[in-house]
């Protein structure tokens, strides 16, 4: 089998013209190799990555994925034509996309323009298989919310990943508000959700801190015969909230208390969504390591409860701006410029509790680039980071020894000690999508080679493009 890596410039020992590896064509002074040597043949997801000198340029994301999720499922709810722009490109939204045509959704997607025909809340339909979430979290326990309130049984599981997740936490609210919700022995899904309409309102304090769980119940909310309320730890991402009023709900919020009044019909809106912060992420994250960088990121979403990672990097003394800041359909969105120069090797990152939330999906990305510049990490409280599309603790921790970093792992997070400079290694994505692509900027700035095995097409979970992307943006 082959694989794609980039190799810039070429390395001794891993050029174009080795016995076994073919240069297929040259983007701005990176080469493209399909490696067909033995090895690979038994590795055909990996990826090599060699180290850049910059990154420059100017890049567009596509949708964010957690607002992408949303609006199609509330255009499904909504009775008329919803018109969604720059819908994300992640094969998460797909499933969402897939599902929602299950339950008797008319759905025309033309690249990031996505038409969807809504019926209405008790509109949808009982499908005729299992839905398939794939590897998406956000998609079985949202759409879990709306099974709870539908007037029919359906069943929805997923990847072999996302079937070892916990999906009790889910469960639990759904059936005090008065749905049957049977999940597997070991507490995952599949899940068998037997709807009932209306539900009964709750007001439920979550025990962990979840937008997941939070917009399920209320996405249920919108079923019941009263209001909704959800009380979350610490603040999550708030897109749900955000979203709900665009199509007409009537929701209000009390500190970190979310009510939502149910039994109101939805109308159908037009919706861009700005491009994801948490794929840009990894491009700011190269431009910031990489001292003579310069990189424009246009109509990126800034929501505040997404943006910790962009303040963080400041607090290392990253020089990151923001222009053009405006309210697309009830989310901030702007231009990011990050100029590189070098960061601060003495600074101390603590993380823990609020921050934890704040930085969920970035926290193994920021203890990448925390090593690469050599300064200390200490990552308490995410016991979460254990139950996402991979065991993200375990994951961090061996990709950065594997390259040299000194580091230890905790139960709930890890200590990463000063000093670190990475260089390449054989790394693992553990088939997870942000690992993949935190490894890759690892790699970038590390010095030598690295293989990332799993990497090619695990990256498509969020950000297809990514590979592409990084191409377009890598001197
Ligand atoms: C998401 C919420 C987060 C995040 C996930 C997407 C969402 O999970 O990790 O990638 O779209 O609501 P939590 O439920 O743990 O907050």
């Amino acid at each position: 089998m082959m694989f794609a890596g980039i190799f810039h410039p070429p390395q001794r020992g891993c050029r174009a013209g080795d016995p076994g590896r073919r240069l297929v064509r040259t983007y701005k002074g990176l080469m493209i190799v399909i490696d067909d040597s033995d090895s690979a043949r038994t590795n055909e997801d990996a990826v090599v990555v060699s180290p850049i000198n910059r990154v420059r340029g100017e890049l567009h994301m596509p949708g964010d994925k957690s607002i992408s999720h949303r609006a199609a499922m509330l255009s499904a709810l909504a009775a008329g034509e919803s018109n969604l722009k720059n819908f994300s490109s992640a094969r998460d939204c797909v499933a969402t996309l897939e599902c929602l045509q299950s339950l008797g959704v008319r759905i025309v997607k033309n690249d990031a323009r996505v038409v969807i025909e809504g019926s209405g809340s008790s509109g949808l339909q009982q499908p005729t298989h299992s839905l398939d979430a794939r590897n998406s979290g956000t998609t079985m326990r949202l759409l879990a919310g709306i099974l709870a309130g539908q007037s029919f049984a359906a069943t929805i599981t997923g990847d072999d990943s996302l079937r070892a997740r916990p999906m009790l936490r889910v469960a639990e609210p759904l059936r005090l508000m008065g749905a049957q919700v049977e999940v597997a022995a070991n507490g995952c899904a599949p899940l068998r959700i037997k709807g009932r309409r209306p539900l009964q309102p709750i007001r439920y304090q979550l025990p962990i801190a979840s937008a997941q769980i939070k917009s399920a119940v209320l996405l249920a909310g919108l079923a019941a015969d009263g209001v909704t309320t959800v009380e979350e730890p610490a603040q999550t991402r708030d897109h749900t909230e955000r979203i709900l009023p665009q199509f007409g709900a009537r929701l209000t919020r009390n500190g970190n208390a979310h009510s939502i009044q149910g039994g109101l019909p939805l109308h159908s809106c037009n919706i861009f969504v700005p491009g994801d912060i948490s794929s840009a992420a990894y491009f700011i994250a190269a431009a910031v390591a990489l001292p003579d960088s310069d990189l424009f990121i246009r109509d990126v979403g800034l929501n505040p409860t997404r943006t910790a990672f962009l303040s963080t990097l400041r607090a290392m003394g990253a020089n990151i701006s923001v222009a053009d800041e405006r309210l697309e359909d009830g989310e901030p969105a702007g231009t990011i410029h990050v100029r590189g120069r070098a960061l601060k090797e003495t600074v101390k990152l603590d993380v823990s509790d609020a921050l934890v939330s704040s930085l969920i999906d970035e926290l193994p990305l920021l203890a990448f680039v925390a090593a690469n510049i050599g300064c200390e990490m200490k990552l308490s409280n995410a016991k979460e980071l254990r139950v996402k599309e991979s065991d993200r603790i375990a994951a961090t921790v061996e990709n950065l020894s594997r390259m040299g970093a000194h580091i230890e792992e905790r139960l709930d997070g890890w200590r990463l000690y000063r000093g670190s400079r990475l260089h390449g290694a054989h790394l693992s994505s553990f088939s997870d999508h942000r690992i993949a692509m935190a490894c890759a900027v690892a790699a970038l700035v590390a010095t030598g080679t690295s293989e990332i095995e799993g990497a090619r097409d695990s990256v498509s979970v969020s950000l297809p493009e990514f590979w592409t992307l990084l191409e377009s943006v890598s001197e």
